[in-house]
C-alpha cells in the first residue's frame, strides 16, 4: 500500500495504543478515589481505544501493508479531580479527531480512497468519544464539590459502562 498512507496509519496505531493506556491509567486513578463507576466507565473506555487500534491493525494487513509497533510513553498516573481527568481524556479525542482528519486529508491527497473510505468510521466514531466525555464534564461541572451529587453520578457512570459493554459486544460480533 501507499508508504506515506501506511506510516500514517502506523502513527495511528501508536496513538490509540496510547491513548488505552492513558484511559487505563485514569481507571486505575478512579479506583484509587473509591469511585468505582467512573473506573468501570473508563475501563470500558480504554477497551474500546484497543479496539480502534486493531481494526486499523486489521486493516493494513488486509491492504498487504505493514504493521510497524512502535514505543508508547508511560501515561500520566494523578489527576486533580474527577473533573480534571475528564477534561484531560476530552483534550486527548481532540487530539485523536485531529489525527484522523489529517489522515483522512493524506489518504485523499494521495488518491487512497479505501484508507479515506475506511476511516469515515473513525471520523463518526469521534463525534461519539468527544460527546461522552463532554457529557460527563458538564454533569461534573454542575455537581462541583457536592459529594452526595458526585456519589450518584459514580453509579450513573458505572451503569453506563455495563450498557456500553453489551452494545461493544454487539458491535463485535
Ligand atoms: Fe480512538 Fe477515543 O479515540
Amino acid at each position: 500500500m501507499n508508504e506515506k498512507v501506511q506510516a500514517a496509519l502506523n502513527a495511528q496505531i501508536n496513538m490509540e495504543l496510547g491513548a488505552f493506556y492513558t484511559y487505563l491509567a485514569m481507571a486505575a486513578y478512579f479506583e484509587s478515589e473509591a469511585l468505582p463507576g467512573f473506573a468501570a466507565w473508563m475501563h470500558h473506555h480504554a477497551d474500546e481505544e484497543m479496539m480502534h487500534a486493531m481494526k486499523i491493525y486489521d486493516f493494513v494487513h488486509r491492504r498487504r501493508g505493514r504493521v510497524l509497533l512502535t514505543a508508547i510513553g508511560a501515561p500520566k498516573t494523578e489527576w486533580a479531580s474527577a473533573l480534571d481527568a475528564m477534561q484531560a481524556a476530552l483534550g486527548h479525542e481532540q487530539k485523536v479527531t485531529a489525527s484522523i482528519n489529517a489522515l483522512v486529508e493524506l489518504s485523499r491527497a494521495e488518491g487512497d480512497h479505501a484508507t479515506a473510505s475506511f476511516l469515515q468510521w473513525y471520523v463518526d466514531e469521534q463525534v461519539e468519544e468527544e460527546e461522552i466525555v463532554d457529557a460527563a464534564i458538564q454533569k461534573l461541572r454542575r455537581i462541583g464539590d457536592f459529594g452526595p451529587g458526585l456519589y450518584m453520578l459514580d453509579k450513573e457512570m458505572g451503569e453506563q459502562a455495563g450498557g456500553e459493554g453489551e452494545a461493544g459486544e454487539e458491535d463485535a460480533s
